[in-house]
């Protein structure tokens, strides 16, 4: 009869918007051959990155740290520390003694305006919070030394220089590139009067942190970062570092891996909704690995894909709001919502009234798939990416077997429903041969900026 008929009708109207929806998604889902390509690809930039004569045309950096030894437990001292280039910025004093580590600190905002402005605005703004702090902490009349975490890729001169290659995430303070940013932080201390600055070490985010985790696992000789960006570090053997002279023992390098694909290597997986991120952030055609897995651009990549799917009425009934039309007006952090398990759709639909978007039961369910789609996809990629740095360790030290701890920290990873547990899923596929421990880090940063300065004090000794 007629009723029947038009069940029929409404279930042949679904199949063909589930063939539909599978189609705008299939370029997003990586299968294993994609990703066992790009771990391939990954290693090849690696050693591109390193060698002497191929580093300057490499995408992956592999910047030296001369950072060569993880904590063995003996450090100790009380140091102030910054951390610069994440969610947050923050200045902690930190005590590192006999029996452990203790710190305060205190988060400061750093204005768009001011991200963005002069570096001399930058580096000023830094000292007031330093002083501020001081003042709060009652450390006015100490002159402590400072381990600086820069999050940004530095070529670095030894642990007390560095000089900024370029800004990435959503700084672009002029004025900096090329520069010596412990010289720019010094200068901005003279120009603000203070005279008990003691800079000592700068430490990208991803050493802090393999750094504060080696503190309590002496197998912790990586350090990963998912949280606005995404970067790793590891213990490299000398003789392999061209870069850097001598061959004894080893030396932590900043691989700088969201520039992975800069040259055009992983073109082939990137989509239409990728692309269109890249040409609206402030530095298009950079950091392009970052920006398939990082904080700062997985809202994006959603937004843009709900933008297509309404456009094809899959989702809205073909009307999504004028908010939806927005950068950056999807959160990252709404991913960690949506996909969270057993949350009533409900609350799904909370976030879409947000965005004043008029969602249906169904459309709710749509948007966990496009999250899910997308976050795995990050997950994914980052588990290939440390497959190639793992079995390279593993090769490196001749091992059938390497059993090694990865320190792990930023907003991705630590609030993301399924993202760490696919990242390890993916990454035993990847690299059978070893096993892989993660370590959440807390406060990594600026316990591990804290740790170098005090190997760097011992090292020089305290009254240099
Ligand atoms: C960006 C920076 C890198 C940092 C990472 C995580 O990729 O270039 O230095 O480690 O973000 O914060």
């Amino acid at each position: 009869g007629r009723g029947a008929a038009m069940v029929t009708a409404v279930a042949v109207r679904l199949e063909a918007q589930r063939r539909e929806v599978a189609k705008v998604l299939a370029p997003l889902r990586l299968k294993h051959d994609d990703l066992v390509e790009v771990q391939a690809l990954m290693r090849q930039e690696m050693e591109l990155g390193l060698g002497q004569e191929t580093h300057a045309n490499a995408s992956v950096r592999m910047l030296p740290t001369y950072v060569c030894h993880t904590p063995d437990g003996t450090e100790q001292g009380e140091f102030l520390a910054l951390d610069l280039g994440g969610t947050n910025f923050r200045v902690l004093v930190v005590q590192v003694t006999e029996e452990g580590i203790r710190m305060a600190s205190e988060i400061y905002v750093i204005p768009t305006a001011i991200m963005q402005g002069t570096g001399e605005a930058l580096f000023d703004h830094i000292i007031d919070c330093i002083v501020d702090f001081q003042m709060k902490q009652d450390l006015m009349t100490h002159t402590l030394p400072l381990g600086f975490t820069f999050s940004f890729p530095c070529q670095q001169v030894g642990l007390d220089k560095a000089l900024l290659l370029t800004w990435t995430k959503g700084f672009s303070a002029s004025g900096c590139v090329g520069q010596d940013v412990v010289q720019l932080l010094r200068e901005a201390a003279e120009r603000k009067h203070h005279a008990g600055l003691k800079v000592v070490a700068l430490v990208n985010d991803t050493v802090g942190t393999m750094m504060s985790c080696g503190y309590e696992d002496p197998k912790c000789e990586i350090g990963l970062i998912v949280g606005t960006g995404t970067n790793a570090c590891y213990m490299e053997e000398m003789r392999n570092v061209g870069t850097v002279e001598g061959d004894e023992g080893r030396m932590c390098i900043n691989m700088e891996w969201g520039a992975f694909g800069d040259n055009g290597c992983l073109d082939h997986i990137f989509t239409s909704f990728d692309r269109v991120v890249d040409e609206q952030t402030i530095n298009p055609g950079k950091q392009r690995f970052e920006k398939l897995i990082s904080g700062m651009y997985l809202g994006e990549i959603v937004r843009h894909i709900l933008l297509a799917m309404s456009d094809k009425e899959l989702l809205f009934h073909g009307n999504p709001s004028p908010k939806l039309f927005t950068k950056d007006i999807f959160k990252t952090k709404f991913l960690s919502t949506i996909e969270l398990d057993g949350l009533a759709l409900r609350q799904i639909r909370q976030i879409l009234q947000d965005l004043e978007l008029d969602a249906s039961y169904e459309d709710s369910v749509l948007m966990r798939e496009v999250c899910h789609t997308v976050s795995m996809r990050a997950a994914q990629l980052c588990a290939a990416g440390l497959a190639a740095v793992v079995e390279k360790m593993r090769e490196n030290r001749g091992l059938d077997r390497l059993s090694v701890t990865v320190g792990v920290d930023g907003t991705l990873y630590k609030l993301h429903p399924h993202f760490s547990h696919c990242l390890q899923r993916t990454l035993r596929d990847l690299a059978p041969n070893c096993t892989v421990k993660f370590m959440p880090s807390e406060d990594g940063s600026g316990k591990g900026a804290a740790l170098v300065a005090a190997v760097a004090c011992r090292t020089t000794g305290p009254g240099q």
